[in-house]
């Protein structure tokens, strides 16, 4: 009998116990109280031309150093031919800087008898990238000399050397004309070149020797590549930001990134040595160059198309401090000052401006409403305010309602920033750009970051941030799910304080597998595919989640800032009439948690989930293996205003219920 009652207690404890397990945590959620505005800016895009994200990456050109501008005008070609020879067909490189500073180098070759030959082989960006039954668009601009007669033909060569294509041109004048021809393609080859055989007698001068798949992004001529363009809509991005990152700065000032450089004809652009090509030894990248096809018209058409505020960041008459740290003196200060005046009139002027109207010839006359600039990227230091200071009275003067973005510097709280912070009491800048690359665990230890900052001050964008798993810079940092849940973790520290927080963004974007400088990175690819990481999950889960209204999300009275190892917060939003929840389960267990949404509205029954997570914390996605790690989609029951959710070992859940 006593061992029955023994067996009845323990039975009840087991299931009371059980029962309490299930639901040990509750989350209470003022629905009908939103405390604070999400701005539509919230969540978006930091973009730099650093591995190979822009030349060799988003901008499709397949030619690497299309107009033998390198340092060494060959690289990128192997060149048939004889240098040594006086009788032999032969390939130089002219220089033309007086007629052409922005684009002085052509190339010439030279047939040596009738009916001669000469091929040029470009080995594109770590090869290119081709498809079976698609077209690619060659073109090239040529002039021939006196009477030569000359014809091109052109074919696009397998990793084996196999013709997978062909098309010939034959050239007519001794203008200088462009040339364009389509080539369809038989194969799909990740390492596929470009030969171009030069054949007949006499001389021909040639330049911008280019190769385009035909479905670009939105099919545009000389555009942008289709899959990557997909990956940053498919974030949802409230802003994009451009071009950088330290490429701003430059290594020296004459490296600058120079917005006017960027913009009008494609072959008037005039070509630069990325600033990443030699910046890590342990990552040299020697054949990493700015064309600025890419250039600033193109982000700004960008932006647009994927429904993101542009948000240009310019250069401030200083280069990277890390590297030369040159400054241009106060007094010559002026044309730095002017081009940001002269940018916000090509982004938004009428077509009777200079600046507009060069954009209404590029395309697009409508104003591109451009409503942020961010004057310097990583300055620090009195040299950054002195120099800021003037841009600011310049921008508020003439375009008082242009946001201006500052920084704090490089590191999220040395000194450098506190330094940055005073300071910046003494301007009228509206918004303030920090940076954090830091390890997983100052991500989780971070995300009350933002929970006591000055309500009265400047607002925050969160301009750059990844968790580095090794350290900052190190090659042997990964994407892994670990980084990625702590980024999650963060972000709902950033939600929480929306009145505050009103842009992020995860840095760097892009890396090519065989051309990347820094990892960790948010997409990356090879020639033909793309990958999206853990964090780049992560970063959409919250992007497309965004919501209009912040709602205090609160367990005991108190916020959800990893009590428990559970981080969580709440929107509403009013174009869908959702409550939606995030919450970050940083346990290796199941966390069984009730969802109270106080409210006086009624919910339909029949909740979304969508839940990434993995009890390897250490996994990562790779191009073989896409799929390690992705959301998963649940259904989930609501009763009457309440859901019990177990929360998956180290997991982030969104939820959504949908107002009835
Ligand atoms: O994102 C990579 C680099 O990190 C950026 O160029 C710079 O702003 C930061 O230091």
């Amino acid at each position: 009998m006593k061992n029955k009652l023994k067996i009845a207690v323990g039975v009840i404890l087991f299931f009371v116990t059980a029962t309490f397990q299930i639901y040990s945590q509750s989350i209470k959620i003022d629905v009908d109280k939103p405390t604070a505005k999400i701005q539509p800016s919230m969540w978006g895009i930091f973009f730099e031309d650093i591995n190979f994200a822009a030349d060799g990456g988003l901008y499709a050109e397949m030619v690497k150093n299309r107009s033998f501008e390198f340092t060494k005008p060959d690289m990128g070609w192997e060149i048939d031919g004889d240098a040594f020879s006086l009788n032999a067909s032969s390939f130089i490189v002219s220089n033309r800087s007086s007629q052409n500073p922005q684009n002085p180098r052509y190339g010439s070759v030279k047939l040596s008898g009738d009916n001669a030959g000469l091929n040029m082989i470009n080995e594109g960006f770590r090869g290119m990238g081709v498809k079976e039954n698609n077209t690619y668009n060659f073109s090239i601009i040529a002039s021939l000399v006196d009477d030569a007669k000359i014809k091109a033909i052109i074919t696009l060569l397998s990793s084996s050397g196999e013709e997978i294509g062909n098309a010939s041109i034959d050239f007519k004048s001794k203008d200088w004309n462009k040339y364009e021809v389509s080539i369809g393609c038989s194969k799909t080859d990740l390492k596929a070149k470009l030969k171009l055989r030069f054949e007949g007698s006499g001389e021909i001068n040639f330049d911008m020797v280019s190769l385009f798949p035909a479905d670009t992004w939105k099919n545009r001529k000389g555009g942008l590549r289709a899959d990557l363009v997909q990956k940053l809509a498919d974030l949802n991005p409230g802003f994009f930001r451009f071009p950088g990152g330290c490429i701003v700065e430059g290594r020296d000032l004459t490296k600058r990134y120079q917005w006017k450089t960027t913009v009008g004809d494609v072959e008037d652009r005039t070509m630069i040595v990325n600033r990443w090509n030699t910046q890590f030894d342990h990552r040299l990248t020697p054949d990493y160059f700015q064309t600025f096809g890419l250039g600033f018209y193109e982000y700004f058409l960008l932006s647009e198309d994927i429904g993101a505020e542009p948000v240009p960041i310019i250069n401030c008459g200083m280069a990277c401090q890390f590297n030369t740290a040159e400054v241009v003196p106060l007094d010559e200060l002026e044309p730095y000052v002017q081009d940001a005046l002269d940018l916000i009139e090509f982004a938004n002027g009428t077509t009777d401006t200079k600046w507009g109207k060069l954009r209404a010839e590029m395309g697009h006359p409508e104003s591109f409403g451009m409503e942020y600039i961010g004057i310097g990227n990583e300055q620090w230091g009195p040299q950054y305010f002195e120099r800021y200071a003037i841009f600011e009275q310049a921008i508020m003067a003439k375009y008082p309602e242009v946001k201006i973005i500052s920084t704090t510097g490089p590191f999220p709280d040395d000194n450098l920033f506190h330094y940055a912070k005073g300071e910046l009491k003494n301007f009228s800048a509206p918004i303030v750009d920090e940076h954090y690359y830091r390890s997983p665990q100052w991500f989780f230890d971070n995300a009350t970051r933002y929970d006591n900052y000055d309500r009265n001050s400047y607002k925050i964008f969160a301009g750059e941030y990844a968790a580095q798993n090794v350290e900052v810079c190190s090659p042997d940092n990964t994407n892994s799910w670990h980084c990625a849940l702590s980024e999650a973790a963060f972000m709902t520290g950033l939600e929480r304080n929306a009145d505050v927080v009103y842009m992020c963004s995860y840095a760097p974007l892009f890396a090519h597998v065989e051309g990347w400088q820094w990892r960790p990175d948010l997409i990356w690819f090879d020639n033909l595919n793309s990958l999206a990481t853990p964090n780049y999950y992560v970063q959409q889960l919250f992007g497309v989640n965004a919501g209009t209204d912040l709602l205090s999300t609160k367990a005991d009275g108190k916020d959800l800032t990893g009590q428990g190892g559970v981080f969580a917060s709440s929107v509403w939003d009013a174009n869908t009439k959702e409550v939606i929840i995030k919450v970050v389960n940083n346990n290796k267990e199941v966390k069984s948690t009730v969802f109270e949404l106080n409210s006086s509205k009624k919910f339909i029954s029949k909740a979304t989930m969508t839940v990434i997570g993995s009890e390897d914390l250490d996994l990562i996605n790779t191009l073989e293996k896409p799929d390690n790690i992705v959301p998963v989609n649940k259904g989930v029951k609501v009763s009457g205003n309440t859901i019990k959710l177990d929360l998956d070992p180290y997991s982030l859940s969104v939820i959504s219920v949908k107002q009835r």
